[in-house]
Parts: structure tokens; C-alpha cells; sequence
């Protein structure tokens, strides 16, 4: 099933099918590490993980002891807090050495931190691209600084199922482009980039590279290493189960630290911190990339969430999406296909993350109708359901449930009662 979704030996759409997938899911005990608070059948871990069991208890230690009672003498056990669980981040989840991973800020503060440091490293060029269809903040924080440097932004002219590849970015390439800014599973469709062969393909033209991580990290395999990747940033609430807000991590490979600035002169980026200096002077190393008093209680609940993938293994767990996702096409393509939907992510599911989008003229009315049911899917424009399967805590059953319900709606039209305009929150 992992390369082309045919079904398993035997497969049927029973529900005793989805229970048999269980039984024999070697990521089932991870189930056991995460609150599952009622019945709600939850499709959205790729936009806030279910919370691990742990999480509390380490929480309430940082609090307790570590804040209540120990107070400022904590400092000593908190200042390398931020880069030695990007270290663990780094080697679980993202595959690379220590000394290039570091918690802080949110994506949207990383993302201005290394684009600025990233042109800074290529000053005679004055091109960044990016996927026209990549996550908004991507797009925002890309177009604010190419406003203030008056540098140009190119739109890669990506399909938004399919995503990007290496033929559309490689003939956008140019000797003035500085950077290009991509994410590696979409958020949308979910459609994996070739992080290799694009990073190879910017690096021949004398190019930099950015990689998006939030949709990858802790649904896929990242070849950052193998494919010499400059930059990369990424959120730990997904599929990290850090809980909401919780820090982001940004990696530079270990080469170019010493050349790269980033524009946020703040003291936990600064050589001899408590020196307390006038002047500026960039700490080595990841510390360079830092900029405020690091968010304790955030960083002990990414290092928290680690636990179980650490355990599991990202070769296993993204294994567990492949097949999930691919569980789920054949579903929706038997049970959702006569009732107008159509499958909006590559088809392959070596070729995406671990969700799967589906297109329905009323995809809207359907996502609400469904959370009416407690069923938690996430609605994305123009007109996708996105079904988001987070490999150690989404189950089959969960799946066959959550499908069958959304059968069940609109089989009956029980969508139609709902609103048709989009509430401007979600
Ligand atoms: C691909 C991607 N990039 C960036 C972000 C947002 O980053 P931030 O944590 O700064 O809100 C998200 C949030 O869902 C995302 O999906």
C-alpha cells in the first residue's frame, strides 16, 4: 500500500478491516502516550498534535520546582535549554549533527531571521523565489523584506495539488536569484517537494535554499543532510505535540553559521551575554540565531513531545502516514468519489505528508456539518477538506469513522443547512 495505495491482501471497507489495521499497527502503543479526552474523532494533529500524556507532569516540575521553588539559581540549567533540544530535535526529527538545530521565537520571527541572513550571504543578487501557493506567512514575511531592501520576489507558478518541482523552479533560476523559500510538504494537498534535487538544482545556480519544515517534521523522513540544505524552519505544534504556541526551531547548516547574521541583534545572541557589553558581538554557533530570554515552559514541552517519536522512529512513522493516507484514499475513493469528491493530494503516497485533501464544490458546509458530529477536520480555501493523520496518535478506526461520517452528511445533504460563506475565523 505505501507506493501506490492498492489495497492490502484481503482489504475490504468493513469496519472490521480498520480494526484488523489496528491490531496489527506496530505504532499502536504510541495511542497510550496521549490524552484522548472523549470520542471526538480528531482529522487536524497536523495543525495542533493531540497533548502527550507527560506533558503536564513536565510542566508542573518547570513550574513547581524548577520556577517556584529554585527561582533565578534555574538560570544555570536553562541557558543551553533552547540549543540542546534542538540538538534532539535536529537528530530525531530532522535527521542532522548536532550544533544546527535551535528553539526559538514562531516560524513567521524564524523565517524574517534567515531569509535577511540568507541575503545578506548573497548581496550582488536581488531575486527571491517562492511558490506562489506556499503558507501565507511564507509569502507575507518574504514580501515585507523584499519591500525594505527593494529586492524583487518571483512567484513559482505551482499547481496547488501537485505542489512544486524541480523542472518549474530550476527554469526560474537565474544568477540573480539570492534564495528560494519553499516549503517541503505543502500545507494544502500536502504534495512533497524534492528537497534534494530542488536544493541541488538552486546550489548549481549559486542560490540559497529555505525549507518550510512545519508540515514534514514528524510525518516524514527530511533529507536536509543528504541534500546540503542551507535553511530550514519549522513549528513544534503540529505534529511534535508541543501544544499551542509552543517555539518553533530554525536550522543552519553548521558551514555557513559563521558567515550568516541574522537581523535581530538581541543579548541571547550576543558572544559574552552577560558581559553586558555596548557593542554587539554575534555568539558562535546556534546561539547566533537567538534573540530573547527563550520560552522555558515552551521548550520543555517540545522536549516533552519528543519522547515518543524518538521512541517510534521517523522511518516508522512516516511508514504510519504512508499508510494511513493511502487507508484513506481508498476509502474516500469507494465511499466519497459518487458523492463528488475528488482526491486533491498527489496520488502516491510516497509523494505527500500525512494528510490527505479532498475537493468538494462544498467543502465549506461539509467541515462544519462534520464538527456539528465531532468529527475535527480543517477546512482550506478555495473549496479542500483537509483530513490530517497523525501517524502515532490517529488510528484506523479513526479513520474508517471519520470517513464514514463524512458519507453519511452528505449522502443525506445534511451540509446544505449550513452557512455557505466562510467565517472569516477558523
Ligand atoms: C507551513 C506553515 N508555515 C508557517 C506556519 C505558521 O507559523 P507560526 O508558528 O509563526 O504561526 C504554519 C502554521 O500553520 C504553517 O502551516
Amino acid at each position: 500500500m505505501s507506493e501506490h495505495a492498492a489495497p492490502p491482501e484481503g482489504a475490504d471497507f468493513g469496519h472490521d478491516f480498520a480494526r484488523a489495521l489496528d491490531a496489527a499497527d506496530p505504532l499502536r502503543p504510541y495511542r497510550d502516550w496521549f490524552v484522548y479526552a472523549d470520542d471526538t474523532i480528531y482529522l487536524d494533529g497536523n495543525s495542533l498534535g493531540r497533548l502527550p500524556k507527560g506533558t503536564p507532569a513536565r510542566l508542573q516540575e518547570v513550574v513547581g520546582d524548577q520556577w517556584g521553588r529554585s527561582l533565578i539559581r534555574s538560570w544555570p540549567r536553562w541557558t543551553e535549554f533552547a540549543t540542546a533540544v534542538g540538538d534532539r530535535l535536529g537528530r530525531e526529527v530532522l535527521g542532522v549533527d548536532d550544533g544546527q538545530v535551535a528553539i526559538s521565537d514562531s516560524t513567521t520571527v524564524n523565517l524574517y531571521k534567515l531569509i535577511n541572513a540568507a541575503l545578506d550571504l548573497r548581496p550582488d543578487r536581488r531575486t527571491i523565489l517562492i511558490e506562489k501557493d506556499n503558507f501565507p506567512t511564507d509569502l507575507y514575511v518574504v514580501q515585507g523584506i523584499a519591500q525594505a531592501r527593494g529586492i524583487t520576489c518571483v512567484y513559482l507558478d505551482s499547481d496547488i495539488d501537485r505542489g512544486v518541482d524541480v523542472s518549474l523552479v530550476a527554469d526560474a533560476l537565474s544568477d540573480d536569484v539570492a534564495l528560494v523559500v519553499l516549503s517541503h510538504v505543502a500545507y494544502r494537498s500536502g504534495a512533497l517537494a524534492d528537497m534534494v534535487s530542488i536544493t541541488a538544482a538552486a546550489h548549481e545556480a549559486g542560490a540559497l535554499t529555505l525549507w518550510d519544515l512545519c508540515h514534514s517534521a514528524g510525518s516524514v523522513r527530511i533529507p536536509l543532510r543528504e541534500a546540503t540544505a542551507d535553511f530550514a524552519v519549522g513549528c513544534t505544534y503540529k505534529y511534535l505535540n508541543a501544544g499551542p504556541g509552543a517555539p518553533a526551531y530554525l536550522y543552519v547548516r553548521r558551514d555557513l553559521q559563521s558567515q550568516a547574521r541574522q537581523p535581530i541583534w538581541g543579548w541571547f545572541s550576543q558572544r559574552d551575554q552577560f558581559g553586558m557589553d555596548q557593542q554587539y558581538a554575534a555568539a558562535d554557533g546556534m546561539a547566533r540565531f537567538l534573540t530573547g530570554t527563550p520560552n522555558m515552559l515552551g521548550i520543555a514541552s517540545v522536549d516533552e513531545g519528543l519522547n515518543a517519536i524518538a521512541d517510534a522512529g521517523i522511518g516508522q512513522i512516516q511508514e504510519g502516514g504512508r499508510l494511513l493516507t493511502g487507508y484513506a484514499q481508498l476509502l474516500a475513493d469507494e465511499w466519497l468519489r459518487p458523492l463528488d469528491f475528488a482526491v486533491a493530494s498527489p496520488r502516491q503516497p510516497s509523494r505527500r505528508g500525512a494528510h490527505l485533501t479532498l475537493h468538494h464544490e462544498q467543502a465549506w458546509q461539509v467541515c462544519q456539518a462534520m464538527i456539528a458530529r465531532d468529527v475535527v477536520p480543517d477546512f482550506r480555501t478555495p473549496d479542500r477538506l483537509r483530513l490530517g493523520f497523525s501517524p502515532l496518535t490517529t488510528s484506523y478506526d479513526e479513520v474508517w469513522r471519520g470517513l464514514d461520517q463524512i458519507r453519511q452528511i452528505v449522502q443525506v445533504g445534511e451540509h446544505l443547512a449550513f452557512p455557505t460563506e466562510r467565517a472569516a475565523v477558523t
